[in-house]
């Protein structure tokens, strides 16, 4: 498995990983959302776990200018969970930034509780 720094040239193969998790991530690949999506990865910082010409699982996130970089999407393809990709693609964000703390907004606490990761806060949806 090699993990890469996400371009242009993995889209299609990007979306494939997507459009195979179904429709709780259908936001990110429906016809409103896709372009949206690109938009948004044109401006993240994204790595991409990969072999064969497939993408096994990524890791999307920004830098908040010297004050954290924040994980906002993270994403192992079903057939290939279990193996730790989900943790290394965080690790490879960690080591790419070494002096900045990593956050991550999670959906998914049970998980990050079991890799070890600890609570500092919590997101709150604003409704006026
Ligand atoms: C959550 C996710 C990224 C984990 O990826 P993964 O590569 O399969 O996870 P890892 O192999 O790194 O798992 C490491 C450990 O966490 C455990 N684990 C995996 N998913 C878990 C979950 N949802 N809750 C608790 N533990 C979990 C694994 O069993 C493994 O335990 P072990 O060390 O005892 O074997 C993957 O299941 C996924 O893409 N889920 C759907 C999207 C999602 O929920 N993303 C995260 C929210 S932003």
């Amino acid at each position: 498995m090699k993990i890469l720094r996400y371009s242009k040239k993995y889209e299609s193969l990007l979306f494939d990983l997507l459009a195979g998790e179904g429709p709780g991530w259908s936001v990110y690949y429906d016809s409103a959302g896709r372009e949206r999506y690109i938009r948004a990865l044109e401006t993240s910082i994204t790595y991409i776990a990969c072999d064969d010409g497939l993408v096994w699982g990524y890791v999307r996130c920004r830098a908040d200018d010297g004050f954290g970089i924040y994980i906002y999407d993270l994403l192992v393809r079903k057939s290939h969970r279990g193996r730790r990709i989900g943790k290394s693609l965080v690790q490879q964000v960690c080591r790419d930034f070494p002096d900045q703390r990593v956050y991550v907004m999670s959906d998914e606490d049970s998980y990050y509780e079991k890799i070890g990761y600890h609570r500092v806060g919590s997101i709150f949806s604003v409704n006026l």
